[in-house]
C-alpha cells in the first residue's frame, strides 16, 4: 500500500437496537406500524452484538475516514437520539468520521430535526455549517452530503432531495470541478429503486445533475444489500455501491452485515480506486465477500 493510498470504510443502516420503550404519546400514526413492525420482524434482524462486531471489525482496519449513510436509529424516539450518538462516538470522532440522515431519522414530522442537532459535529462542512449538501476534504477526497430524510406517510419509505439542495449541489460540482479531488457523493437512497414505496423521488433530477458534472463514486443504504450500480457521468460511467445493514442477521433475500472498504489513490493513469467487501459469514466471522477495482 503506498504513503498516497487513502482508505476510506463505509457502513450504513445500523438500526441501532433496543429500541427504547416508546411513551403511548409516541405511537400516533406512523410510528405505531413501525413499532408494531420492530416487534414482529426488526428487533430478530437488527441485533446490537452484530452492529458492535461490524463496528470493531471497522475499526481495526485503520481506515482513513468512514462515512454512515443514515438510518441510525428506528422510529426517531426523542429516547433513541442519545444513544446512537454515544454509539456513533464509539467509531470514531467527528472528523474522522461522516454521517448523514436516513429516512428512520427523520420518520416522524415531530423529531425530524433531532437528527441534525445530535450529530451536527459528524455533518458540519469544512466551513462550520450544517446542512445539505455538505463538503468535507479528507486527504485527496471530498465527501458531498446529501440527505434524503424527510418524513413520509405510513408504509412509506421515500427521500427527497428538494430542489434548493439539488441547485447548491450544482454549484458545489460547480466549484470542485476545478480541483483535483477524488469527489465522493454520499446519500442514504439509492439511485434507482424497483420500489416506488423506497424509491428517492427525484433521482432522476440527481441522475441528470450527474451526468452533466460527475462524481467519482457513490455511496447509499437504504435497501440493506450489496449493490453495484452505474450510472452515466460526464467523464464514463459512475459506480453506486450499497451495502447491507451494518446490524443484520441474515433473513429471506436479504444478507447478513458487512461494511465497504475503498482504497484510493492517484498514479499517472489517473484515480484508482479498488473495492473490498467484508461481511458476516457462518459462524459469526467476518470474511472477505468481494474484491473489484471501480476506477
Ligand atoms: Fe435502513
Amino acid at each position: 500500500m503506498s504513503d498516497r493510498m487513502f482508505v476510506l470504510a463505509h457502513i450504513t443502516d445500523p438500526h441501532l437496537a433496543p429500541l427504547p420503550a416508546p411513551r403511548c404519546s409516541e405511537l400516533r400514526s406512523k410510528r405505531l406500524g413501525g413499532f408494531i413492525n420492530w416487534q414482529r420482524k426488526r428487533r430478530d434482524i437488527h441485533l446490537l452484538e452484530t452492529l458492535e462486531q461490524t463496528a470493531a471489525e471497522v475499526k481495526r482496519q485503520r481506515a482513513d475516514h468512514i462515512a454512515v449513510t443514515g438510518d441510525l436509529v428506528n422510529l426517531a424516539l426523542e429516547a433513541e437520539f442519545a444513544p446512537a450518538r454515544a454509539w456513533l462516538d464509539g467509531v470514531g470522532p467527528p472528523d474522522r468520521v461522516t454521517t448523514i440522515p436516513g429516512n428512520h431519522d427523520a420518520y416522524v414530522h415531530a423529531t425530524s430535526h433531532r437528527f441534525g442537532e445530535i450529530f451536527a459535529p459528524y455533518l458540519a462542512g469544512d466551513d462550520g455549517s450544517v446542512g445539505f449538501p455538505g463538503v468535507r476534504r479528507r486527504g485527496p477526497l471530498a465527501l458531498i452530503s446529501l440527505s434524503t430524510a424527510v418524513p413520509t406517510l405510513p408504509l412509506m419509505a421515500t427521500g427527497t432531495l428538494g430542489r434548493d439542495q439539488l441547485a447548491a449541489l450544482e454549484q458545489v460540482l460547480e466549484r470542485l470541478a476545478a480541483e483535483d479531488v477524488f469527489r465522493v457523493l454520499l446519500v442514504h437512497h439509492p439511485l434507482k429503486s424497483d420500489a416506488r414505496q423506497k424509491r428517492m423521488t427525484d433521482a432522476a433530477d440527481l441522475l441528470a445533475l450527474l451526468k452533466r458534472h460527475g462524481v467519482e463514486l457513490v455511496l447509499h443504504g437504504h435497501d440493506h444489500i450489496h449493490s453495484t450500480m452505474w450510472f452515466e457521468g460526464p467523464n464514463g460511467n459512475i459506480p453506486a455501491i450499497g451495502v447491507p445493514s451494518a446490524s443484520a442477521l441474515a433473513h429471506g433475500r436479504y444478507p447478513a452485515a458487512a461494511y465497504n472498504l475503498f482504497t484510493i489513490e492517484k498514479d499517472n493513469a489517473g484515480w484508482r480506486c479498488e473495492q473490498t467487501v467484508r461481511g458476516l459469514g457462518s459462524g459469526f466471522q467476518i470474511r472477505e465477500i468481494k474484491h473489484a477495482r471501480l476506477v
